[in-house]
């Protein structure tokens, strides 16, 4: 069989128009891409699903231990909207962690309980939605292998993150066979579910298309078994940290959900501002100043109005301006705060919805296996 082209710049593009127009209330949403030849040949064995069943999301995260203010626009208050209508699917994914941190697994367990309770404390609610750990499933690494099967080599080499990573990621070794398969196992995750949107940032929209190519190349071979998913691009807010530079752990500009009042409060007094403005008595520009990107965020529409004014009149000063949108951000915080001292206090009850959320997973990936199995023949 001839190898479909996969262009990601093209596919990007479509994709996120797409996610866009269509996006979950599109009627259209079952529109293919065009960018294989795969597409005309299942047009017409597209399936509707009833219209009285909820369409269903599913997203995952690594485990990478506390999560800040750029998880809670960039991701979980959305995943929080789209419980209230869709079916949703939320796992840790402790197995895309190794990819990139094989070598040094010893706060793994701490990181997926600290993110748990954090994605708790956010409002996502386990009678609402089923939260699962990715590696107590091994059905997710079977179909993992299986895709392996179909999946070509110049697919992989081509998702524009492998590249990017193998340059940046120094401290670590990352030639291995299962990090070029990373997108792979991704697609296993998302395709295990036959989910109809994958919610993500526009990073991951290559790892969607990919899944949707690999979807399609295995329902050449074996029959349709696989729906093709689409990205739901989560519009993202600008919220860089408190240097200014993207918010990350790794760079120590992370205000996290778990801060208290009083450490917000400090790191906001700390905060890179206009560089400009050096005197009080200069007048500074909002534009380029990541509190004002958080007041934009946690602050009311008139503080913001306020702040845009007298910043560039001088009327308002950095100090009190902080202080300001740190009182508003600890105020957005304080339901998080309350949410989570349950868990905090009793973990057990974190380790206990991902326990009967991979007990629910585990029902819908056993049936996609066994239908899986047959259409390859392996029974
Ligand atoms: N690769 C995703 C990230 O880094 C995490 C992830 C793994 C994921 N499997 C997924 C996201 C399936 C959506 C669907 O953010
Ligand atoms: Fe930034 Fe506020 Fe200072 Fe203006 S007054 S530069 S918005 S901190």
């Amino acid at each position: 069989m001839k190898v479909a082209p996969f262009a990601f710049r093209q596919t990007y593009a479509t994709m996120a128009v797409e996610a866009n127009s269509a996006g979950p209330e599109g009627r259209d949403r079952r529109e293919p891409s065009t960018s294989t030849v795969f597409s005309e040949k299942h047009r017409a064995k597209r399936v509707t699903q009833p219209t009285n069943q909820r369409r269903r999301v599913l997203s995952g995260m690594r485990p990478t231990g506390k999560l800040h203010l750029g998880h809670l626009v960039g991701a979980l208050e959305n995943w929080v909207q789209l419980q209230e209508k869709y079916e949703s699917y939320h796992f840790v994914a402790d197995w895309h962690a190794l990819t990139t941190d094989y070598a040094g697994t010893s706060e793994l367990r701490t990181n997926v309980q600290e993110m748990v309770t954090d994605w708790l404390a956010v409002g996502l609610d386990p009678k609402k939605a089923t939260f699962f750990e990715q590696s107590k499933l091994p059905e997710h690494a079977e179909l993992h292998l299986l895709f392996s099967m179909v999946t070509p080599l110049g697919w992989l080499e081509r998702v524009p993150t492998y590249k990017e990573q193998l340059d940046n990621i120094r401290d670590r070794d990352l030639h291995t066979y299962g990090f070029l398969g990373y997108p792979v196992l991704q697609a296993a995750d998302i395709l295990m579910y036959k989910a109809d949107f994958v919610p993500v940032g526009e990073d991951q929209v290559p790892h969607v298309e990919l899944t949707r190519e690999i979807a399609r190349r295995f329902n050449t071979y074996y029959g349709r078994v696989f729906p093709e998913p689409q990205a739901l691009l989560t519009p993202t807010p600008k919220l860089p940290g408190t240097d200014g530079r993207k918010m990350s752990k790794s760079y120590n500009n992370a205000i996290f959900l778990s801060d208290p009042p009083e450490v917000v409060a400090a790191k906001t007094a700390e905060m890179f501002t206009d560089p400009a403005r050096k005197r009080r008595t200069d007048p500074g520009n909002p534009d380029i100043c990541p509190v004002f990107d958080h007041h934009k965020i946690f602050s009311p529409q008139a503080v913001v109005d306020r702040v845009n004014h007298e910043c560039r009149t001088a009327e308002i000063g950095c100090v009190e301006c902080k202080r300001l949108m740190a009182d508003h951000l600890n105020k957005s915080l304080t339901p998080i705060r309350e949410r989570r001292r349950p868990y905090e206090q009793n973990p057990r009850l974190v380790w206990d919805v991902l326990d009967e959320g991979t007990r629910k997973a585990r029902i819908f990936a056993q049936a996609t296996m066994a239908e899986v199995r047959a259409a390859v023949k392996l029974i």
